[in-house]
């Protein structure tokens, strides 16, 4: 009896928003919603703030137990890390058909750089700077993930990162918070479109809010300390310019602010995201970050619940402290009712806009996952992504592209290894789909002229592959090291040029993936010592998750190719960057290190009051080693090169209100069609705070054949020289500017201009 009028129930609010619109207003949501939260219990609003995790990815405790019971009893908000149509419409089910006001499930997935197409990690695909392409990759995560049972995805990760010690740099979008807010925008406006009631469309998730990427000594988790102005100046834009872009979620992070945890922190949560940056959408913790409060030393669990509800966190990932404790706090007064009856209706809101209570079961389609999941135009688009997304660091003597009829030994693990091509939080992606180097070698020329040696295992390392494997790493000794080596160096001597395939193992970078050295792994640097003692060209083709401190590889390599974990359809676009089938035109979104003892490293540093000196002692600098990094951000090679103009400047001063255009003319001079990121960068030569030597403010890609020149215009207006000022105003201030233009943020042509 109870259960057929919870279905009678769940079938009215359905019928009752299934003949609604999707441009429905906010005024007609508010009285559906009201109408609902009419009808609930305290436990049954407390059940939505609920998310629990049924599945495999599991980055911490396990704690969801009796799921389908919690479901059934409205205990449960939201589920992620399950995926298909079958596998959400049973929990759909559960909710919908068997809880007593049938309130549907938001169905939540780490969806970081593809669902099932895996396309390079982030930190590759924003070496493409192609906002065109980042649009495209991310559209397409979107498509298979919503056909496959997904509404809500984990992304876009938008921390700004400087220390490639931390493993998590993989899924950022690097260093640079213009990039990386430009990269935010493009993403969230892919994921969600103008209407997240669409089929196709899934409601994005910013994280981590906020400064994750700051952690001390690049050790995950670690804390995170930080003043004002650098935080606004440096590391907010890109959350900032994800919210104005109108995500519709944020997820907290592990890391504290001003002393006090992310999850816990008001001013972050409710005075900066909501008052200051109007943000209406709703906060979820990261995976137990409720319950980490309590080792935070925060206070015990009603405690740590208390504050992060107060604080503005709508939405508990996996602790369940809130279903544990939110309603007694209510019933004994320590927290007012409304601050559940808030967090709840900003759950329900985005259930509402994503059309869940129209159409539950919206997202879940046999047809439509057959129809898009890993098809021929999304596999082809992972080849693009990979192509673009690789930077060529070193090329001397035009060793690459390689010519067919060349002998190419191509050895190590990565040849052939298949595991590592779509690296760490690939999540729903299959590697056993993904093509490796030698099948993609195959597929390009053919490898008749090509011969073949493992030359090391991926690691030798015990202690380290004991950590690895556990977690999928998949890592075998297949042969004693030395037998390895030594047929390594019998096959290069027979070849014209090496390539050598190396990197990190997956597992060695992403989250709670910390390294303290950088470097490629001893086993692999060894391989390559005897492989150049053999005297033939090498090229070093890279797999990796984070810059590594390449000093050896940079001096005695012929060539250097970072192809990071490169996805899918990583060895078709290896092969076909390597034999010239496609020029490469990534640009470093992150600056590569000499040593571990540079970090944190970038390009937007401050000039110090004792700027570097070769000359003078007493100035900024070390020892034993150059400021400058090994390859800087914004650096990348071309198969052709390009010469640029001197910056022509449409005026030199810059009236308020005004603007001036900056214009370069870009000439291919070699021999090959190729893309060239042109870099805008200015410094604010003189403001009322210290300001970085140099900020990139803008960039366009362009496309020249050989020989072929093309002007590249920027125009420059006062919104471009704002900054926030000790009273975090956001402001510009009068005086001199120099502006920059080049292919790297450290080859540029400068000019400069008055501000008025
Ligand atoms: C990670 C998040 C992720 C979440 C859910 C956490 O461990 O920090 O990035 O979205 O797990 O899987």
């Amino acid at each position: 009896m109870k259960k057929t009028a919870a279905l009678l129930l769940g079938i009215a609010l359905l019928t009752a928003c299934g003949t609604r619109q999707t441009d429905q207003t906010d005024a007609e949501m508010d009285r559906f919603i009201s109408n609902l939260m009419g009808k609930m219990t305290l436990e049954e609003k407390v059940g939505q703030l609920n998310l629990v995790s049924v599945g495999f990815d599991i980055t911490g405790p396990i704690l969801s137990e009796n799921v389908e019971e919690k479901i059934k009893a409205g205990q449960v908000g939201g589920v992620f890390n399950t995926f298909t149509p079958d596998a959400v419409r049973r929990l759909q089910d559960l909710a919908v058909k068997e809880s007593r006001l049938g309130i549907p499930l938001l169905s939540g997935y780490d969806v970081v750089h593809g669902h099932k197409t895996i396309f390079p990690i982030p930190l590759g695909l924003s070496s493409s700077w192609d906002l065109n392409l980042i649009g495209r990759v991310t559209r397409a995560a979107a498509e298979e993930a919503s056909a496959d049972g997904v509404n809500w995805v984990y992304s876009p990760m938008v921390d700004i990162v400087r220390d490639p010690r931390w493993g998590r740099v993989s899924e950022s979008n690097g260093e640079d918070p213009y990039l990386s807010s430009c990269i935010a925008r493009t993403m969230v406006e892919n994921y969600q479109l103008d209407n997240l009631a669409k089929a196709n469309t899934v409601m994005a998730c910013l994280k981590h809010f906020a400064l994750y990427g700051a952690s001390e000594a690049g050790r995950d988790y670690n804390t995170v300390d930080m003043s004002r102005i650098r935080m606004y100046n440096e590391y907010l834009p890109p959350y900032h310019a994800a919210v104005e872009a109108g995500v519709g979620s944020v997820m907290t992070s592990f890391n504290e602010i001003d002393g006090v945890p992310a999850t816990a922190n008001r001013w972050l949560l409710t005075d900066l995201l909501r008052h200051e940056w109007g943000f209406d959408g709703f906060v979820v913790t990261d995976y137990t970050a409720t319950m980490e409060l309590v080792h935070h030393g925060l206070g015990d669990m009603p405690k740590v619940s208390e504050l992060a509800l107060n604080a503005g966190t709508d939405m508990d990932m996996v602790s369940e402290y809130f279903l544990a404790t939110a309603a007694d706090l209510v019933r004994s007064g320590r927290l007012p009712e409304s601050v559940v009856d808030a967090a709840c209706r900003r759950v329900l809101e985005a259930k509402y806009k994503l059309g869940l209570f129209a159409d539950p079961y919206k997202y879940v389609s046999e047809e439509r996952a057959k129809n898009e999941i890993m098809s021929a135009d999304k596999l082809a688009l992972s080849k693009e992504a990979a192509i673009k997304s690789m930077v060529l660091l070193k090329n001397e003597a035009e060793v690459l592209p390689l010519k067919a009829n060349q002998k190419v030994a191509f050895i190590g693990p990565f040849v052939k290894g298949r595991r590592d091509l779509i690296g760490n939080w690939s999540a729903a992606g299959d590697w056993r789909k993904a093509v490796t180097v030698w099948e993609g070698v195959a597929n390009t020329v053919g490898t008749a002229n090509c011969l073949y040696a493992q030359g090391c295992n991926l690691l030798e390392d015990d202690a380290l592959i004991g950590k690895l494997n556990p977690h999928g790493a998949m890592i075998e000794k297949t042969a004693p090291a030395g037998r390895l080596l030594q047929e390594a160096v019998r096959t290069a001597r027979q070849a014209d040029v090496v390539v050598a395939v190396l990197g990190e193992p997956f597992g060695m970078s992403g989250e709670a993936a910390s390294r303290s050295d950088i470097s490629l792994p001893e086993n692999q640097q060894a391989l390559l010592r005897a492989l150049e003692r053999t005297g033939k060209p090498i090229v070093l083709v890279l797999m990796n998750g984070r810059p590594l401190t390449l000093p050896w590889e940079d001096e005695h390599m012929d060539a250097i190719l970072e192809a990071w974990y490169p996805g899918t359809q990583g060895g078709n676009a290896v092969a076909e960057v390597l034999y010239g089938k496609a020029n490469p035109s990534g640009k470093l979104s992150m600056t590569f290190p000499r040593n571990v003892g540079q970090i944190p490293i970038y390009y937007n540093h401050k000039n110090t009051g004792r700027p570097f000196d070769p000359h003078q002692k007493y100035t900024t600098k070390y020892l034993d080693c150059p400021n400058e990094p090994l390859y800087p951000f914004g650096h990348g090679l071309s198969y052709t090169t390009f010469s640029y103009c001197d910056i022509n400047l449409s005026s030199t001063t810059l009236p308020a209100n005004g603007q001036l255009t900056a214009s370069v003319i870009v000439t291919n001079t070699g021999k090959h069609t190729g893309v060239e990121t042109v870099q805008l960068y200015i410094r604010d030569l003189e403001g009322s705070v210290t300001r970085p030597v140099k900020e990139l403010k803008g960039f366009r890609q362009v496309l020249l054949t050989p020989g072929e020149s093309k002007q590249v215009k920027f125009t420059i207006t006062p919104d471009d020289l704002k900054f926030y000022n000790s009273q975090l105003d956001f402001v510009a201030e009068p005086g001199e500017f120099q502006v920059f233009i080049g292919g790297s943020s450290a080859n540029v042509k400068a000019a400069s201009f008055v501000y008025e």
